[in-house]
């Protein structure tokens, strides 16, 4: 009988193993991708392409933190998951290094043969191989590569650079923008926040007078400042670094949710 017992515990157990095994097995994951073409900084690329991916799919790059690395990012954000609901792909470059080379000559120039060119040969790469819709092509950082990204959400971090100079001779448009920044940050520090927004209303062509600010949005306690239709900045009240990612308001921004 104890014999019998265990035996049937134990087939219970195999099968319900076997279920979940099987589906499982052919549910997406993370991976590597090696031949992505030129990467002059070193920077390795994993993708996630959701079971439900649209034709024509849009892409997500999403940049790790300074300590963080591209699974970290993958577990700690909301966009495998948004991925599936909406179809799109995301890229989730890693830093050997860990941080990020953002300010050195080479990334602030367009094929300067720095990290962000690295990237951008990441989302060229899967923009070809699963001929996404160039319109739905966008990013976590703001860079040299205007003619590739058409929107971009920046979690914490500023620059003042203008990013005009990156890429001398560029006549196309500009990507939207939204920054947010916690009001207890200091590491990136509030004077990124309307210093950040300036350099970006000058290449927008807007002035740095919000044309409004709204309270309490996109969640309790952040305010909104809207500087024209392809700019925003979201100051988040008690807040640290990094503010946590606005998942379903970056569906908005970029597009996939009406
Ligand atoms: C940014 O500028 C707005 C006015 O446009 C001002 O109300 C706000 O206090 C400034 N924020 C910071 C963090 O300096």
């Amino acid at each position: 009988m104890r014999f019998l017992t265990v035996l049937i515990v134990f087939i219970f157990h195999l099968f319900h193993t076997l279920s979940l095994a099987v589906p499982l097995a052919k549910r997406a994951t993370l991976t590597q991708v090696t031949n992505f073409g030129s990467n002059p900084a070193g920077i390795r690329m994993y993708i996630y392409v959701p079971d439900a991916v649209a034709s024509s799919p849009g892409i997500v790059v999403s940049l790790h933190g300074a300590s963080g690395n591209a699974q970290q990012q993958f577990q700690s954000t909301p966009y495998a998951a948004l991925a599936e609901q909406y179809g799109f792909i995301v890229i989730y470059p890693e830093s050997p290094q860990g941080a990020w080379d953002a300010t050195s000559s080479k990334s602030l120039l367009h094929d300067g043969g720095g990290a962000s060119q690295s990237i951008a040969n990441m989302a060229r790469y899967a923009s070809s191989t699963y001929q996404a819709n160039a319109n739905q092509v966008f990013n976590t950082m703001a860079d040299a590569y205007p003619d590739l990204f058409k929107g971009a959400i920046i979690y914490s971090a500023g620059s003042s650079a203008d990013i005009r100079s990156m890429y001398p001779g560029y006549t196309g448009t500009y990507p939207k923008l939204q920054l947010y920044l916690g009001s207890q940050d200091t590491i990136i520090g509030s004077s990124a926040f309307n210093s950040t927004l300036a350099a970006w209303a000058s290449v927008l062509g807007y002035d740095t007078t919000p044309d409004q600010v709204v309270g309490n949005t996109p969640v309790q306690d952040y305010t909104t400042y809207v500087l024209g239709s392809k700019l925003q900045g979201i100051w988040a009240e008690g807040v640290g670094h990094p503010v946590p990612t606005q998942g379903d308001n970056d569906m908005k921004w970029w597009g996939f949710a009406k």
